[in-house]
């Protein structure tokens, strides 16, 4: 072979791995920015911050709550920053409040549980920060905007259950989460309206659960011990019921008790399947999330917002379930 063309080949070889070369690193460098870009939502770094403050992030409606609000992020190119205490404790709570309006968000979705919130809400209103209210309000404040259940009316909706499911005859013990919540005595207020024009129905005990299955177990015993005469009972918030249902089985009362209670997690829906709770009033957590951010986008762009987004609060009892599964077992 000639020395030129061994020159030749060689040269083209080194193009051709020159070029192998180039290709292979174009496509690591593609690969690396493409997970940048995901680590940084849709391209670019969020164009918005937002502050979710929710009650407590160990708890099946709080983390549907933000599931909803966190599915809006890349449609608005915003980043949710969900936060709240472990388990329910409000002087936290007002803790990651304060901590949003001091790292200055550009807006803040928060449970506004008690009176304790409105000044808050308010000075993070007084420097810039819109705020919005979830799940619970604070009327008081100088929020935007509320979005969540009508809670009088879910409390007038499960007093017209009981009357009609107990045919107007009853004697009830009422389990609610904390009496100073604002969610917690609307749901009671609105409940008490109805019961109080039905004449066969006594309201004879009310005590707090604290937000536990133990406290609303330890209370709803005690109820049942001091009131046998009991025949109903009311709860206020998603654990209240397991705690009545625990109780009642405990002393043998599991048969003859009348049990409605909030929400739809799946420890009382299968309560409610076993026929040990009557009736749950269901709220749309998810769909809370969901909308919060939609209308918080909408206060930031200058839109004109209405001030309350109720969402739906309905009735389940267990023929409702059967239903379900049988839709289920159709589009399957
Ligand atoms: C209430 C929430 C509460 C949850 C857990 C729900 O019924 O709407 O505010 O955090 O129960 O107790």
């Amino acid at each position: 072979m000639k020395r030129t063309s061994i020159i030749y080949i060689f040269l083209s070889a080194s193009f051709i791995l020159a070029l192998g070369c180039a290709v292979y690193f174009y496509n690591q460098a593609q690969k690396y920015d493409e997970k940048l870009v995901t680590a940084t939502s849709n391209g670019s770094s969020p164009t918005y911050h937002f502050a979710l403050i929710g009650e407590e992030m160990d708890h099946v409606y709080w983390r549907s709550v933000g599931e909803g609000a966190k599915e809006k992020e890349a449609e608005y190119n915003v980043f949710i920053e969900y936060e709240g205490p472990k388990r329910s404790n409000p002087e936290e709570q007002l803790k990651l409040l304060d901590m949003a309006i001091k790292s200055k968000v550009d807006g803040i979705i928060v449970q506004a549980l008690n009176d304790k919130f409105t000044p808050l809400i308010n000075q993070a209103v007084d420097q810039g920060i819109p705020v919005m209210t979830v799940d619970t309000d604070a009327p008081e404040s100088k929020r935007s905007a509320y979005i969540g259940t009508d809670n009088y009316e879910a409390g007038r909706l499960a007093g017209n259950t009981l009357v009609k499911e107990t045919e107007g005859k009853a004697t009830v013990g009422i389990i609610t989460g904390r009496f100073a919540n604002a969610h917690h005595q609307l749901r009671i207020e609105g409940f008490k309206e109805i019961l109080e024009k039905t004449e066969g129905i006594e309201i004879v005990a009310m005590e707090e659960s604290n937000i536990d299955r133990v406290g609303a177990e330890e209370q709803a015993y005690k109820m049942l011990r001091e009131h046998p005469n009991i025949t109903a009972f009311y709860g206020t918030s998603t654990l209240d019921g397991v705690g009545i249902t625990a109780a009642a089985k405990k002393l043998n009362r599991l048969d003859d008790l009348y049990v409605i209670t909030f929400d739809r997690s799946d420890e009382n829906v299968q309560l409610l399947q076993s026929g040990a709770i009557n009736a749950l009033v269901e709220q749309q957590p998810y769909q809370m999330g969901n909308r919060s951010v939609e209308i918080m986008m909408d206060i930031i762009k200058g839109k004109p917002v209405e001030e309350m987004h109720h969402t739906d609060a309905t009735i389940i009892r267990k023929s409702d379930l059967l239903y379900e599964n049988a839709q289920e077992g159709e589009t399957s």
